[in-house]
């Protein structure tokens, strides 16, 4: 894998698992998607889940030039590339001239012409491999805390299920303010949310909570750190997407620790906490029937100012 991925283009700053540091605060630990990567797409919704997260994303975005940091496949960010609509300032230029209107949420408009051009970024060297073809050239092995671009040249920063994984949120936002241009967005939409009224949802919640409880705080971290680092919130909403699935299905995707809070799981841990929601899953009333699962993730639209 290491030798296909010296290929990349951009390839600046290899680091698998970086250590994220900040003075202000103990050294946090990011989360590489390298240990799923050849199975994450399927896992994890493929191209239905990119059209139906990409659709969300795309009403926020100027055209020019759009970074996604935790691109790992590429599914979503070659969406964004190619999809309308776009928010510009009308005049059919690309909005990377700052002199658009778009300074808050209430002016998404859906008649500017795309031109848009989407540089992928992740800490996996695994995950990047398969974005290759999706993004020629346009790719680099990097920490979303150390960004190898130059300040001011991207037009928006996208996170899409990333910042909850990211060690350090206010070190990342940080870096997004410096890459961006005067007026410049970041667009983020949090992985975390699980579906309200579903009878495996408390289940999965109660797993996640136990094994990472930081990551939930993680996502709620979100918006207060970026008005730390100086952005403006200008929209908050959410994305959904769905899925069918059923408790046994969930079950088996447990066992095979296809979710990264599965992935430093001791035995230990596995016997009190796993286990038994894996059978609590399988005890529920008809275990192979699918539920249509709705999951609302929060979007939020930030602002970088002059
Ligand atoms: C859940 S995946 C989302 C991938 C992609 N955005 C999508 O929606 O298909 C999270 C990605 O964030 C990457 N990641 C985690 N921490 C990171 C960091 N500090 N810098 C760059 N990428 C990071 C992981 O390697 C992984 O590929």
């Amino acid at each position: 894998m290491r030798s296909a991925a010296a290929a990349l283009p951009l390839e600046l700053n290899i680091r698998d698992n970086a250590r994220v540091t900040s003075s202000e605060r103990p050294v946090a630990r990011s989360v590489s998607y390298a240990p799923i990567a050849a199975r994450y797409e399927r896992v994890r919704g493929g191209f239905a889940r990119a059209a139906e997260l990409s659709t969300g994303v795309l009403p926020w975005l100027p055209a020019g030039v759009i970074l996604d940091v935790g691109a790992g496949t590429g599914i979503v960010s070659q969406r964004l590339r190619a999809g309308q609509p776009s928010i510009g300032d009308g005049s059919g230029e690309p909005a990377g001239d700052s002199s658009g209107s778009w300074t808050d949420g209430s002016d998404a408009r859906t008649d500017a012409p795309t031109v848009r051009r989407v540089v992928g970024v992740d800490l996996s060297i695994e995950m990047l491999g398969q974005a290759r073809s999706r993004l020629p050239g346009c790719l680099a092995v990097a920490d979303a805390t150390h960004l190898p671009l130059a300040a001011g040249s991207v037009d928006a920063v996208v996170y899409v299920w990333v910042l909850h994984h990211i060690g350090d949120i206010d070190a990342a936002l940080r870096e997004a303010k410096r890459v961006l241009r005067p007026r410049g967005r970041v667009v983020a939409v949090s992985g975390l949310s699980e579906p309200a009224g579903d009878d495996m949802a408390p289940i999965f919640e109660r797993l996640s909570a136990t094994l990472r409880p930081n990551m939930g705080r993680r996502a709620g971290a979100v918006v207060p750190a970026a008005r730390l680092v100086g952005f403006t919130p200008i929209h908050e909403g959410t994305v959904r997407t769905s899925r069918g699935m059923s408790p046994n299905e969930l079950a088996n995707a447990i066992e095979q620790r296809l979710f990264s809070q599965l992935w430093d799981t001791s035995e230990e841990a596995w016997a009190a906490v796993v286990a038994p929601a894996v059978k609590a899953l399988r005890a529920l009333p008809r275990p192979d029937r699918r539920r249509r699962r709705v999951f609302d993730h929060p979007l939020v639209v930030l602002d970088r100012g002059p």
